[in-house]
Parts: C-alpha cells; sequence; structure tokens
C-alpha cells in the first residue's frame, strides 16, 4: 500500500482504490534479461516496478534492430498500451538487473487504473505508435 501510495501516477486515487489494486495484484520477478513484454505479442496485464530497473526498445520495421527508447525504473509503470483497444504490445520491455513489477489484470487495470488520465495518455515518441493511438481515440469518439 505504502509502494503504491508513492507511485507519482497514482497520487490522485483514492485509499480504497489503492487497496483494491493491492488485493489484486501479484509480484513477479525477473532476472537480468528477461522479456518481460514481447512487442508484437499478444498481451492483457500492466506492469508498475517495484524494484530494479527495464529497458524499452522497439522494432520500427521487421529487418531492423530494435531502437531503444527508455530505461524505467521503481514507480514507473507500462504495458498500458495492450489494454486499449487492440491487445497487441507496441514495444519490448526487458529486465536490468533483478526486477520485481506488480502486476495487474486487464480487467482490474479497466476498473481501477485505466481511467487515470495520465496513463491513458502517455506521451510515445514513435509516430507509428502516436497514429494508432490517434486513430483509435478518432475511432472512440465517434
Ligand atoms: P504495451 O504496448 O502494452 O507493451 C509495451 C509497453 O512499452 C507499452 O505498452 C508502453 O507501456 C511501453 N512503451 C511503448 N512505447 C514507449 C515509449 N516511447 N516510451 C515509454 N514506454 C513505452
Amino acid at each position: 500500500m505504502e509502494f503504491l501510495r508513492s507511485v507519482p501516477s497514482f497520487q490522485s486515487l483514492t485509499e480504497d482504490v489503492l487497496s483494491k489494486v493491492a488485493d489484486v495484484l501479484e509480484a513477479t520477478h525477473y532476472r537480468d534479461g528477461d522479456y518481460i513484454i514481447r512487442q508484437g505479442a499478444t498481451g492483457d496485464t500492466f506492469f508498475i516496478i517495484s524494484e530494479g530497473q527495464v529497458k524499452v526498445t522497439q522494432q520500427t520495421s521487421a529487418n531492423e534492430e530494435p531502437v531503444f527508447l527508455y530505461t524505467l525504473s521503481k514507480g514507473d509503470w507500462f504495458g498500458e498500451q495492450a489494454l486499449k483497444g487492440e491487445d497487441v504490445r507496441t514495444a519490448s520491455v526487458t529486465a536490468v538487473g533483478d526486477v520485481t513489477c506488480l502486476v495487474v489484470d486487464r480487467e482490474s487495470f479497466k476498473q481501477l487504473i485505466g481511467g487515470l488520465e495520465n496513463v491513458s495518455s502517455r506521451v510515445n515518441d514513435s509516430d507509428e505508435v502516436k497514429g494508432k493511438i490517434e486513430a483509435e481515440a478518432a475511432f472512440f469518439s465517434m
């Protein structure tokens, strides 16, 4: 609970919602180099990093090397894209050293976290991802 309360993006969640999140999440451990998420795979889980760091990489075309995008660390979260509309992972996420993530399933994410403005509107630098998000937003506002 205390950790969840310290996550900047969750500041606006009530104690009640935070304790529901705490009830449903599962702590999962990863070792250096483990794939937590593979780009292109289907996915229905949201991750909050409680220990360690992860690396986000993205491959823009099939025959190119993945491009490094970001390092995320304790208190950061990822995996929200596949839970909004299409369930395809937009990037790969790998562990850098030992990592512990708190994992939330799709249904709980939708009910408890998905409505947060700062979670639903993460800025992505990839034009491809941006385009996809804009297309989805246009679709849902029809
Ligand atoms: P998802 O597509 O479900 O799985 C891969 C995750 O990587 C994605 O959700 C985002 O949480 C994260 N991600 C994708 N692109 C970026 C980016 N440009 N910056 C930070 N995180 C990203």
